[in-house]
């Protein structure tokens, strides 16, 4: 139909993409077989099949177990190359790209290894393909602060490979300020700032994400509808949610898409967008998630311009290349 073509042809930025989440079986066991890791499934068959996922936890078990298979830079290289060919396709034309280091770090992969392999495959698209892409370092909050700060100063001899850094992992239970004097120092250096809030857990976690951390965006951020003054401080202040639906669905946040509440999030106001969070576990790619997401909420060609223009200029993008854009 014309409202799909739309939605797949239109130019967008993804900006919730977890690199590690965009690593397809097939890749997890090449990788496996190259590098000599034992994985804990037999085939790619297996693997696909615990993909069943119950909740956030339910999901980050298997996750962090298939990224056990990277190693050396060029695999690094070789996941994020992936990802940026099929975005392509998809006609991102810029990806803010989240990578989980402490997941690498903790295995004795050297920080150098990981951020040069991701550093590589995006200045590699720019000049191949045309799409603009930069990487945002991740934080896992079921870790502590002090690993935090770690892992901050390992990446300082990389400061200029990575435009910002984000909160990712286990919500419930670590709140955005636990990780207060490390966004603080961060802030300090420059780089942007983002963190997952409001997935899971609570409205609470989004206001002290804005208030404490100072964040410029939340990541998935759908729990604010049950808060309306924390509506109104997103709507006033444009803080863009970066939503990721099938996510939301395979993880049981809206079981049903035809739940999802992007609809209301729009028209309150806010600019929402709509990612893949990690896409080779919750069944699809940005595209599939505007299609299906569409397809079950009924929304129309209004809000897929909405969305898009949302995405293009909640960038950390120049002004220059969003101009180009829009
Ligand atoms: N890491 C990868 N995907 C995530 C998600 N949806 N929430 C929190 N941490 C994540
Ligand atoms: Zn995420």
């Amino acid at each position: 139909s014309p409202l799909m073509a739309l939605l797949r042809d239109m130019p967008k930025a993804e900006l919730h993409i977890h690199i590690e989440g965009s690593l397809e079986p097939e890749l997890i066991f090449a990788l496996a077989e190259r590098n000599q890791v034992e994985l804990p499934y037999a085939d790619v068959a297996a693997l696909r099949r615990a993909y069943a996922f119950t909740d956030l936890q339910s999901f980050l078990d298997i996750y962090y177990a298939g990224a056990s298979v990277l190693l050396h830079e060029q695999d690094f290289y070789d996941m994020a190359r992936a990802y940026l060919a099929r975005a392509v396709r998809d006609h991102v034309v810029r990806a803010e790209i989240f990578f989980d280091p402490q997941t690498h770090t903790a295995r004795g992969v050297p920080m150098a290894s990981v951020i040069n392999g991701l550093y590589r495959a995006c200045r590699e698209a720019e000049r191949d393909w045309g799409i603009s892409c930069d990487l945002i370092l991740c934080f896992l909050r079921h870790l502590s602060e002090e690993e935090a700060l770690v892992t901050l100063a390992q990446a300082m001899p990389l400061r200029d490979r990575f435009i910002g850094v984000g909160l990712d992992s286990s919500e419930l239970g670590h709140p955005p300020e636990k990780f207060a004097r490390v966004f603080a120092r961060c802030r300090a250096l420059g780089l942007r700032l983002v963190a997952h809030a409001g997935e899971e857990g609570p409205p609470a976690y989004i206001w002290s994400a804005l208030d404490v951390l100072q964040v410029e965006r939340v990541d998935h951020g759908v729990q604010a509808l049950q808060d309306a003054a924390l509506v109104q401080r997103l709507a006033r202040e444009r803080i863009a949610l970066t939503v990721c639906p099938l996510s939301n669905q395979m993880l049981q946040v809206f079981p049903d898409l035809a739940d999802h509440n992007l609809p209301q999030l729009l028209e309150a106001g806010l600019v929402a967008t709509v990612n893949s969070d990690d896409p080779a576990y919750f069944g699809g790619y940005i595209n599939e998630n505007f299609v299906q997401l569409f397809a079950a909420t009924g929304m129309g060609a209004r809000q897929a311009y909405q969305l898009a223009r949302n995405s293009l200029q909640a960038s950390f993008a120049g002004a220059a290349s969003k101009a180009a854009w829009m």
